[in-house]
This record gives structure tokens, C-alpha cells and sequence, in this order.
């Protein structure tokens, strides 16, 4: 049966690069794109996509897309934090399956640092996202977890799924983590971790450590996080029926870097483009440091060692049982921070 599937942040990074490679998957199905201006609606037809238009905040107008075109799946890459948008969407697609007796199937984004040393979840043995606990893991945090923000984005990850699980809905939670590589879509083609390890040492001239030691971070490139959002989609449609709710953890991730020698890879950059000085890596940022360094992230200064550090052994097992493989190894990453800081220059608003 066909499936109607929509995207949500279609002019994002992720999302972008999504919309761009799914007509070329051969699945069965019809792609709807939300879009938020007349150039965004314009832009998605070249991807055979038919734009909608909507408030995500009234859970009404996403009743009314959703119903209204038989919305079957949902992509919702727009935002890893709060959970009322998703609710509606889970809601409006048990009426779905209510009236067409259709699978329905809400595929949330979140990202690493929600199983991560942030929040408190194991990080001295891999985590792997086939982990049955791993529900129960998250849930014991909550309450416990500083910067509150994440705390929230945990709390929405449990959310999502008890929701599903009370209105008969697939949930399925994607994990990217530090993903580079150009953009594909019609919209930003930069990521968020190394462009803020750009931005961070623009504004303080160095590239700084924020953490002690080693830490490190799963990375993956963003054609292999799509392939396996792809993928995910794919066992979907073909009812291989993949694990969902509880079960239904993927994180997409070939391995992982230190954050270290992703800093040096990244200086080596910088430098040879007069964007800093010099390529060594500092120490650990001091307090005055950290304070131009959050400013230029644009976040309170506890959130800046969350932006671009801390250490997380989330490990990709669930995308295998799919068939998915990563194309790049995790060390392309340090291969390719030349490349990423050129595009990032290029790029940034
Ligand atoms: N990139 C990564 O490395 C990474 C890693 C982990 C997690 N994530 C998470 O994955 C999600 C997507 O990331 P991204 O890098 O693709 O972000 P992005 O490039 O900033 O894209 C965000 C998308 O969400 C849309 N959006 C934002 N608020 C919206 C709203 N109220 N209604 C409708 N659309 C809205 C934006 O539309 P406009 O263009 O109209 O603003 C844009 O299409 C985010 O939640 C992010 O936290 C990303």
C-alpha cells in the first residue's frame, strides 16, 4: 500500500539532505514537506515533494495535515527539546490508522548528547542503542540532569515513546551525533558541532579544550545519517516490521572521534585560512574564556563544554539489523576537517 510520508525541517541540514535523496530510493510512496514560506514550497517540488503548510505549535492545524492527507509516517527533524509538537503528530496519526487501518509511524530526531557524560548516562563501557534498558536508563535520570534544556530533551525522548505506546503508533527514536559533511538540501548545508568549534575560536582566536583527558564522541557523515533514516523507512514500508518504542533506538554513527584530535584536524584549518593564529590546541578554556566562547555560541557558558565536548560511547548496533553500513569510517572525519572548514566558512550566516 502506498504510504503518504511527511518531512518536517526540509530546509534544514538534516532534513535537507533527507528530502534530496529519498526520490532517488525508489520507495513506494508520496513525500509531503513542510514548508514555512513560498520560497520553501517552491524548492521542495524539485524533490517530487508537495509542501504543506502549517503551525506545528496548534495541534489542531497538525490534526487537520496530518488527516486530512493521510499522513502515514512522519519524519520530525525540527526539534530534539520539547514534545508538545510531537504529541500532536503521534495523536493525528492514530486517527490515521483508525480510519484507513494503515501502520502508522512517528520517527523522532534527538541527538547524542541525550546518552551522554551530560546527561548522565553510562559512558565508560559502549552504550549500544540495542540496549533494552536503555528506556529505563533515561527515565532514571530525569529530574537529575543539568543543563535543565537536556533534561527536557531527555524527558521528550521518553515522551514520544509512552505516547505511542498509548495511541498504537510506531515510535522510533534517530540518533545523530557529531555529523559533517556538505548539506545537500535547498536550505543550510552546514552541521551544528563543528560549526561551533568554528565559531568558538573565531571569537577567542585559539581552539580551546573544554573538558580534561580524552573524551570522545560517535561521528557520522551525513550521507551515511541519512541512508540510515533511508533505511529505517525502507523496513518500514516492506514490513520487515524493525524495532520501535522501547526497541527502537538508532543511532547513526560509523564509531567514534576523540574530541581532541578533532580540535587539532579542525586548527589545521583555521590556521592555514588566518582565521586564528595559530593551529596548536590550548588547554582547557579558562572562565574568561568560556565566557566569549558561550557568547559566540549563543549559549549560557555551562552549556559551552555541552556544545563541543564531554564523552559519549553511544554505540550503533540497530541500523545493522536493518542493513544499513556507514560508507565513511569515523576517522574520515579528521580526513575531511579541512574540507568541513572550508564549507563551514563558506556557509556560515
Ligand atoms: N546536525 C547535527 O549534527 C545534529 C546532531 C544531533 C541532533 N540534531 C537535531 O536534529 C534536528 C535537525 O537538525 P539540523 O542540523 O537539520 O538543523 P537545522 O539545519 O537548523 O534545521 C532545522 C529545521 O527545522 C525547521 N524548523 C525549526 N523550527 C520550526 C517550526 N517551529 N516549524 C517548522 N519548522 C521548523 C527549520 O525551518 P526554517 O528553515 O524555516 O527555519 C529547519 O528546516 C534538530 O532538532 C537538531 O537538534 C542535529
Amino acid at each position: 500500500m502506498m504510504h503518504n510520508v511527511l518531512i518536517t525541517g526540509g530546509s534544514g541540514y538534516l532534513g535537507g539532505t533527507l528530502l534530496a535523496r529519498l526520490p532517488a530510493a525508489n520507495l513506494s510512496l508520496n513525500i509531503f514537506a513542510l514548508v514555512r514560506n513560498d520560497s520553501q514550497a517552491e524548492a521542495v517540488k524539485q524533490y517530487r515533494a508537495t509542501p504543506i503548510t502549517f503551525d506545528i505549535s496548534d495541534a489542531s492545524a497538525v490534526r487537520d495535515a496530518v488527516v486530512n492527507n493521510r499522513i502515514t509516517v512522519v519524519y520530525y527533524l525540527v526539534d530534539a527539546i520539547n514534545s508538545d509538537a510531537q504529541v500532536s503528530f503521534i495523536k493525528a496519526l492514530a486517527e490515521v490508522e483508525e480510519a484507513t487501518g494503515q501502520d502508522v509511524h512517528f520517527l523522532h530526531t534527538t541527538g547524542a548528547k541525550m546518552f551522554s557524560s551530560h546527561t548522565g548516562m553510562p559512558n565508560d563501557r559502549p552504550l549500544l542503542d540495542t540496549d533494552p534498558s536503555l528506556y529505563d536508563l533515561a527515565k532514571s535520570r530525569l529530574g537529575s540532569i543539568k543543563p535543565l534544556v537536556l533534561n527536557q530533551a531527555v524527558k521528550t525522548n521518553c515522551t514520544v515513546i509512552d505516547e505511542g505506546d498509548k495511541y498504537g503508533v510506531r515510535t522510533y527514536i534517530l540518533v545523530p551525533c557529531i555529523v559533517y559533511g556538505k548539506g545537500e538540501g535547498f536550505g543550510n548545508t552546514i552541521s551544528i558541532q563543528t560549526v561551533d568549534i568554528v565559531k568558538a575560536a573565531k571569537a577567542v582566536g585559539k581552539v580551546h579544550k573544554v573538558d580534561d583527558g580524552s573524551p570522545s564522541w560517535p561521528v557520522c557523515h551525513v550521507i551515511d545519517n541519512t541512508n540510515l533514516y533511508i533505511n529505517l523507512l525502507r523496513n518500514i514500508l516492506s514490513g520487515s516490521g524493525p524495532g520501535y518504542g522501547k526497541n527502537g533506538y538508532y543511532l547513526a554513527s560509523s564509531g567514534s572521534v576523540v574530541w581532541n584530535d578533532l580540535y587539532s584536524a579542525m586548527a589545521v584549518g583555521l590556521a592555514k585560512r588566518n582565521v586564528i593564529q595559530d593551529s596548536t590546541v590550548s588547554t582547557r578554556a579558562d572562565a574568561v574564556t568560556i565566557e566569549k566562547m558561550a557568547v559566540a555560541l549563543g549559549v549560557p557558558p555551562e552549556f559551552v563544554p555541552v556544545q563541543v565536548g564531554g564523552n559519549c560511547t553511544f554505540t550503533a548496533e540497530n541500523g545493522k539489523k536493518l542493513g544499513w553500513k556507514p560508507q565513511f569510517e569515523s576517522g574520515h572525519i579528521l580526513e575531511a576537517a579541512d574540507e568541513e572548514v572550508e564549507w563551514i566558512l563558506k556557509h556560515r550566516k
